[in-house]
């Protein structure tokens, strides 16, 4: 194998970048069951989230909110991990929903989320997704164009019906992040320019079954510094203190976690604080709509090695899983940490190798010049921070059925999705 210079990339202690992962006697866990086991049962690739871990990281936002008690509201973004198991989880934790179409109000209704706690967000709202959320009674849709205002008292108008609406403001600031997750940028696609929301107002005034209740933003995703989300909500409150009948603010979600050491992102309390702090004195009720922060560190994407190769410039490391299961580093160029399920393996050798998945694309590529411990026909691995945009973004390509999900609870875990069959590809076809 070629001696490669290894990158600088630190991922070896998991309970810093984690949450409910460690090892114990060399052995990766979640919780206390051994990822090994799981691996053993299910075999791989396969997502592996820990309860307790999403439980603790909601606490804990949720803690840091309790100054603004009832005022204020977690409106979890399906988006980011869209299982019904995990939503029920998040529901019973007191969380309500974001979601962006018609199948996530759909899976939010049989995770029992309460219809008064979803608020509805996107571009690209249809008439049948507006009708179906006006029937379940939703809180409050964000509305991002003024035909959709015009839409949305259409449609109320046709079940009979006032809606709750808040304006989607594009407050054309820098969210300092990838350019894909970047959304507060006014040549962006998202929300109404100032123009735009100004009309948007007038027009709310004279359309009978529209109520202007809220502002809301949202300015990108894994944004690691609180000062652009500080900039938005000064914006926000201008706003609201200009336009009657404001009652609620919604902030969006947005903020990052630490894929890799050393740490960058904003703690959760530094975020929750930084809202109370902000909004305290205000009179608003505060929506927050955080996906990734709540679940991201708590869920791996537990990966087989299936073969070793050697370049003259590389060793190529492929591995079980693509980006068809995990598909944010091949579109983001995102890092996600490898751990191995034994850390503490007979007869391993560290190898310094690109990682890779097995999809027939180049792009279809983990991690560059990482040192990989390789110990034989079982060497596994846990790709970190998984529990956000993994599964949620999973497809199938190259005809691959997209893999299990497994919910850990201390000792005990259970399979809240099972592995697509190869039937389950062609169903439709069929
Ligand atoms: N609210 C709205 C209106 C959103 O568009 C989003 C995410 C969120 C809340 C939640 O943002 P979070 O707290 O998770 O950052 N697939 C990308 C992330 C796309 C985020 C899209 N919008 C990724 O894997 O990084």
């Amino acid at each position: 194998m070629p001696k490669l210079k290894p990158d600088v990339k630190r991922f070896d202690d998991p309970s810093k970048t984690l949450d409910g992962f460690s090892y114990r006697r060399g052995e990766l866990y979640c919780e206390s069951v051994s990822l090994s086991e799981i691996a053993r049962e299910l075999g791989t690739p396969v997502y592996v989230y820990s309860q307790n871990g999403i439980i603790n990281r909601t606490r804990r936002l949720q803690k840091s909110l309790e100054p603004l008690e009832d005022r204020a509201g977690i409106r979890f973004a399906v988006k980011a991990s869209s299982n019904i198991h995990i939503l029920s989880l998040l529901t019973k934790l007191g969380c309500g929903a974001d979601i962006v179409s018609g199948g996530e109000l759909f899976r939010a209704s049989l995770a029992q989320i309460p219809p008064d706690k979803i608020v509805f967000s996107g571009v690209g709202k249809t008439e049948e997704e507006i009708s179906r959320a006006i029937v379940a009674g939703i809180e409050l849709f964000n509305v991002e164009s003024l035909s959709e205002v015009e839409l949305l008292n259409v449609v109320a108008q046709k079940h009979n019906t006032n809606v709750d609406i808040a304006l989607r403001f594009n407050p054309n600031i820098s969210a300092q992040t990838h350019r894909h997750i970047s959304t507060g940028l006014k040549n962006s696609k998202f929300g109404l320019t100032s123009d735009e929301f100004w009309a948007a107002v007038t027009m709310s005034e004279k359309l009978p079954r529209i109520k202007l209740i809220g502002i809301s933003c949202h300015i990108g995703s894994q944004i690691t510094d609180l000062r652009p989300f500080r900039r938005a909500w000064e914006q926000l409150l201008i706003l609201a203190k200009k336009v009657k009948h404001i009652t609620t603010l919604d902030i969006g979600g947005g903020l990052g976690i630490d894929y890799q050491c050393p740490i960058e992102s904003a703690a959760l309390e530094d975020y929750g604080k930084a809202i109370v702090t902000f909004f305290k004195s205000e009179p608003y009720k505060i929506l927050v709509e955080p996906g990734r922060s709540l679940v991201g560190p708590t869920g791996v994407l537990v990966s087989k090695l299936l073969h070793l190769k050697k370049r003259t410039n590389r060793n190529i490391a492929v591995l079980d899983a693509g980006m068809n299961d995990l598909l944010r580093p091949a579109l983001y160029g995102a890092t996600h940490g490898i751990f191995p399920l034994r850390s503490r393996a007979p007869g391993a050798k560290s190898i310094v190798c690109d990682v890779v998945g097995p999809i027939c694309e180049s792009a279809d590529l983990f991690l560059k010049s990482q040192p990989l411990p390789i110990w034989g026909s079982d060497s596994i691995y846990a790709l970190g921070c998984a529990g956000a945009y993994g599964m949620s973004m999973a497809s199938q390509y190259n005809s691959r059925g997209r893999p299990p999900e497994v919910l850990v609870d201390r000792d005990q875990y259970r399979v809240i999705r099972r592995r697509e069959t190869n039937l389950d590809l062609v169903n439709h076809e069929l």
